[in-house]
């Protein structure tokens, strides 16, 4: 009777259908933190046995954890990429084993038959959507820009600075004076605009700041503060994420705009995996998500209450 009671409660527990192992980056920005805490979610809802990894940053640590997945014989693999090249190798040996890849957020430079999909929103676009902002806010006043890039070989670093680019190009009142990476990470942001600031006379001969995420923003923001000087008013600050924090900093006057990356790349990435699993359904190459564009007209208190408890 016993050994048929731990038999019939074995068979009422739920069966996880599938396993995927997940080769996240690190923990560099609260966007990436919600973007872990979502796929966990989203995974939970869906009976997923979802396998994480996080890679501190270091390429060498998501090969492993990529091949580990594999060597595991998991059913699929979410990878956000740190960088852009490298993959090829570890990306046949996934291929080789049946194993479906989908990339989150970053892309690679590797043939599109290596992997099955692609979510994240367009990152030249992203870029293109803070210079536009930029171009009109300051209209025909002379203005000299910083830019806080992404991790170095990271395609959001590559495409946001592209779009940037592009979006300026032709106004040639606006210029970027000083462009340096501060590795997507708060504490990088701050000390690298220290250096912006000390080299161009304390900041007064900054117009606007463009950092390629939040996180750099924020931390920039301490050190413009620490100067004596105003963010977004002294010293203008548009970057991208669309984190609480800086929709406090919008409420607050010391940012100007933020683009809107969503965290939840795993909720189209787990149906287009579904749909694969069940009949081998291939997906388009690219599940493109939105960019929305948020200025201090936009009510950023509201938008904080909305984002505060999400994870990031
Ligand atoms: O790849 C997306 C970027 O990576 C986010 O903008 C940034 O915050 C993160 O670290």
């Amino acid at each position: 009777t016993a050994a048929l009671a731990t038999t019939t409660a074995l068979l009422a527990q739920p069966t996880l259908a599938e396993t995927v192992g997940f080769a996240q980056i690190g923990s560099e920005s609260g966007w990436r933190a919600a973007e872990t805490t979502v796929t966990k979610q989203e995974a939970e809802k869906r009976g997923i046995d979802l396998k994480f990894a996080d890679a501190q940053q270091k390429q060498e640590n998501q090969i492993k954890a990529v091949k580990g997945f594999i060597a595991q014989g998991v059913d699929a693999i979410l990878l956000a990429p740190v960088v852009a090249t490298g993959w090829d190798e570890v990306l046949k040996e996934a291929q080789e084993a049946e194993i479906p890849v989908v990339l989150l957020d970053r892309m690679v430079d590797s043939d599109k038959s290596l992997y099955l999909t692609a979510v994240g929103s367009d990152l030249v676009h992203e870029g293109n959507v803070a210079g536009e902002w930029l171009v009109k806010d300051v209209g025909d006043k002379p203005c000299n820009v910083v830019e806080l890039q992404g991790t170095t070989g990271s395609s959001p670093a590559i495409d946001r600075k592209k779009g940037f680019e592009d979006a300026i190009a032709g106004h040639d009142n606006i210029k970027i004076i000083r462009s340096q990476t501060g590795d997507f990470t708060r504490t990088k942001g701050k000390e690298v605009m220290e250096s912006f600031l000390k080299a161009e006379d304390g900041g007064k001969n900054i117009c606007a700041l463009y950092a390629h995420n939040d996180d750099m923003a924020v931390g920039a923001i301490q050190a413009i503060k620490e100067a004596g000087l105003k963010p977004g008013t002294d010293i203008k600050v548009v970057s991208i994420d669309g984190v609480p924090d800086i929709f406090t900093a919008m409420a607050a006057g010391e940012a100007n705009a933020t683009v809107e990356l969503t965290p939840n790349m795993a909720g189209p990435a787990f149906d287009a995996l579904a749909a694969y699993w069940k009949d081998k359904t291939e997906p388009p190459k690219f599940i493109q998500t939105e960019s929305k564009l948020f200025t201090q007209a936009d009510d950023p208190q509201a938008v904080y209450e909305t984002k505060k408890d999400l994870g990031y």
